[in-house]
């Protein structure tokens, strides 16, 4: 067992874990982040997707003691009780069908936009590719990260 400090959503937290442990296990069981999915263990899907220091990461397969940085999960997208753009353009676009993925869909597209606000079209399904969506709403998602860009649909 080792202590690990961990910075999520803005708090600092440490947690006294086996290094190997995956961030998903501490995000969902020790902090209670249940935004992260658990779907594959194996890299991929996406559905486990947060963002260290700006970047898409897949929890599953991301040893705890690896991460150095601060971590977003969905959780940390609403400030003060605001939703986040995304946030908003899911639910004007109503994305979700049984919503598994939908962690994943969004945080990955936040990574994408902080990169390039303005992504095109194919932007989008490259940087998007890879997150799986069983109920096919790959459309909406591209509706609404082109939403919570400013660009018409
Ligand atoms: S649960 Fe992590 S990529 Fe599928
Ligand atoms: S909304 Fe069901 S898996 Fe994507």
């Amino acid at each position: 067992m080792s202590t690990i400090n961990l910075r999520v959503n803005g708090r600092a937290h440490t947690v006294d874990v086996d290094p190997s442990t995956p961030l998903l296990y501490i995000l969902r069981n020790d902090l209670g982040l249940q935004g992260p999915r658990f779907g594959c263990g194996l890299g991929q899907c996406g559905a486990c997707t947060v963002i260290v220091n700006g970047a898409a990461v897949r929890s599953c397969i991301t040893p705890t003691s690896s991460v150095k940085g601060e971590i977003t999960t969905l959780e940390g997208l609403s400030q003060e009780g605001k939703l986040h753009p995304l946030q908003q353009a899911w639910i004007d676009e109503q994305v979700p069908q049984c919503g598994f993925c939908q962690n994943g869909q969004i945080m990955t597209a936040k990574a994408l936009l902080d990169k390039n606000p303005h992504p095109t079209d194919e932007q989008i399904r490259q940087g998007m590719a890879g997150t799986l969506c069983r109920c096919m709403t790959y459309y909406r998602v591209q509706a609404a990260i082109k939403r919570a860009a400013g660009r018409n649909v």
